[in-house]
């Protein structure tokens, strides 16, 4: 029950350390899960995974020496009686040009009264000092979302080991680029989707990182054609993949989502074949595939939409080797940059790392938006009503188009191609005619005012190409836009059979 889990989180925090303050301070998930330590296995190591990148880059002089709280020796944060720093390059406070910041917005949504509330933050205050969020931050993100976060990851996949560590990242396409660079090097391969979110195609490319893709389903990567593909795989071609990179639910382009079964069956093949998971899952609180118990399509009560949550990978990680990317641009604002992710702790202090020399931390306006929002506002049960509200909002629009990603394979996709008699009409041949028609359909679709998404963007192997796929979503368009823009699109397609 989310009520009792609420309760534990409540008491847990009332007998804790409070909260570190001044500018940076370290800060780790460890402060905050309810699970003591030592009462898990530990996460394996990963260090022969790691790119040569990764090994060398070390935690930043700088950012260490100016964090006002530092681990001591038991990882229990040192608080010192006063300080004067003559070390950091840090601006003082009463040089920013804010004083504070009020942010209005909604009560929780599928509450009794949907109430506007006003959430102010400013200088000076215990809660949350404006000026510390305005400053420097610590790579790991505030303390006070963080706590919450942590809190939030426990709840509801409570990781099977027991050195897991939660951080904030600039949102998912930045931590993706990041965790691809910690692991592999030019020349190495990962594993994705036969089909994968290009995000991650386009990341990894040009860093000369080759993508093996793995056959789907309705259900996504098939765990035979993985398992037959890391069986057979030939030195020849290089290092053996150590990395897949997986959209469990909702999956992009496709709109597949892995049963509980399927994601056993390919986390047994990671084990055995000693990959490393990446889990990118921006949409796995959009439950489009379930109805309330009784059958009607209403708001779920809480307990019951978590209950319908399919097991995450991070849940069911007996190793650590899954690194599980948690997005907010589909459930509160891409605008926000501010997300975060949960890992074994070594792969967490290297991707910080990273951030120190890179991003340096999340924004501290976004921070102070989540913490307030979330923390303060909504508290635990508000996040997951919000949650639940955004899975019938967005079922609704799906029932109308019929998929988060609508994936359309053309039933004639051939197209003709013209050869002399005698000529060799080439797969490269074939493959040019159909990226030709694909740009065809993809125009004449946008002069008749409808923008789709080719399919040969979404491609892990490029050179694989086979048939014309189509990407719609029904992410943006009003409602009411639906017939008209799919007629619309059914004549470019018509048109340029
Ligand atoms: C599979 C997948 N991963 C990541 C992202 C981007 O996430 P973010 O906005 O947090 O960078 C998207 C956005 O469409 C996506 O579909």
């Amino acid at each position: 029950m989310l009520s009792q889990a609420i309760a534990n989180y409540t008491s847990h925090r009332s007998t804790s350390d409070p909260l570190p303050s001044g500018p940076a301070p370290f800060t780790s998930s460890e402060s905050f899960k309810l699970c003591r330590p030592g009462t898990k296995p530990k996460a394996k190591s990963w260090d022969h995974h790691l790119s040569t990148e990764c090994r060398n880059r070390l935690p930043s002089n700088l950012k260490a020496s100016a964090s006002s709280v530092k681990p001591g020796l038991d990882g229990a944060p040192i608080i010192p009686q006063r300080q004067i720093s003559l070390g950091a390059g840090r601006p003082i406070p009463e040089y920013f040009p804010w004083d504070s910041l009020e942010l209005s917005g909604k009560q929780s949504r599928g509450a009794a009264v949907d109430e506007a509330v006003v959430m102010p933050c400013t200088r000076g205050e215990q809660d949350f000092d404006f000026a510390v969020a305005l400053n420097y931050g610590y790579a790991a993100g505030s303390p006070q979302l963080l706590r919450f976060i942590t809190e939030h990851i426990e709840m509801i996949h409570d990781p099977p080991y027991d050195d897991w560590e939660t951080c904030l990242t600039s949102g998912t396409t930045s931590a993706m680029d990041t965790v691809f660079r910690m692991f592999c090097d030019r020349g190495d391969w990962i594993i994705t989707e036969e089909y994968s979110y290009p995000g991650a195609i386009e990341a990894v490319t040009p860093l000369g990182i080759n993508i093996l893709g793995i056959k789907m389903d309705g259900q996504g990567l098939i765990p035979e054609d993985l398992e037959a593909k890391l069986r057979s795989w030939d030195p020849a071609r290089g290092r053996k993949p150590s990395v897949m990179y997986i959209v469990p639910c909702g999956q992009n382009p496709t709109g597949a989502t892995q049963s509980a079964e399927r994601r056993r069956k390919i986390y047994q093949v990671a084990e055995e074949h000693d990959l490393y998971i990446i889990e990118d899952d921006p949409y796995y609180f959009l439950k489009l595939h379930s109805r309330s118990e009784s059958g009607e399509d209403k708001q779920m009560p809480v307990d019951e939409y978590l209950r319908q949550l399919p097991p995450s990978y991070l849940s069911m990680d007996v190793s650590g080797r899954v690194v599980r990317l948690d997005a907010t641009s589909k459930i509160l604002a891409p605008g926000l940059r501010c997300a975060w992710m949960t890992c074994c702790s070594q792969i967490a202090e290297k991707y910080m790392n990273y951030t120190e020399v890179g991003s340096v931390a999340p924004s501290g306006f976004s921070q102070v938006a989540m913490y307030k929002l979330l923390d303060v506002t909504w508290g635990h049960e508000g996040f997951i009503r919000w949650l639940a509200f955004l899975s019938h909002q967005y079922r609704q629009r799906r029932d109308a188009l019929a998929g988060m990603f609508l994936w359309l394979h053309l039933q004639s996709p051939t197209p003709r191609i013209s050869c002399s008699s005698g000529s060799d009409c080439s797969i490269e041949k074939e493959k040019t005619a159909l990226l030709d028609l694909e740009e065809r359909i993809y125009n004449r679709s946008m002069e008749n005012g409808v923008v789709i998404s080719k399919g040969s963007w979404f491609a892990a192997e490029p050179d694989q190409l086979k048939g014309i796929k189509l990407r719609l979503t029904f992410a943006t368009a009003p409602l009411d836009s639906f017939d008209w823009a799919v007629k619309q699109f059914a004549d470019a397609v018509r048109s340029e059979l």
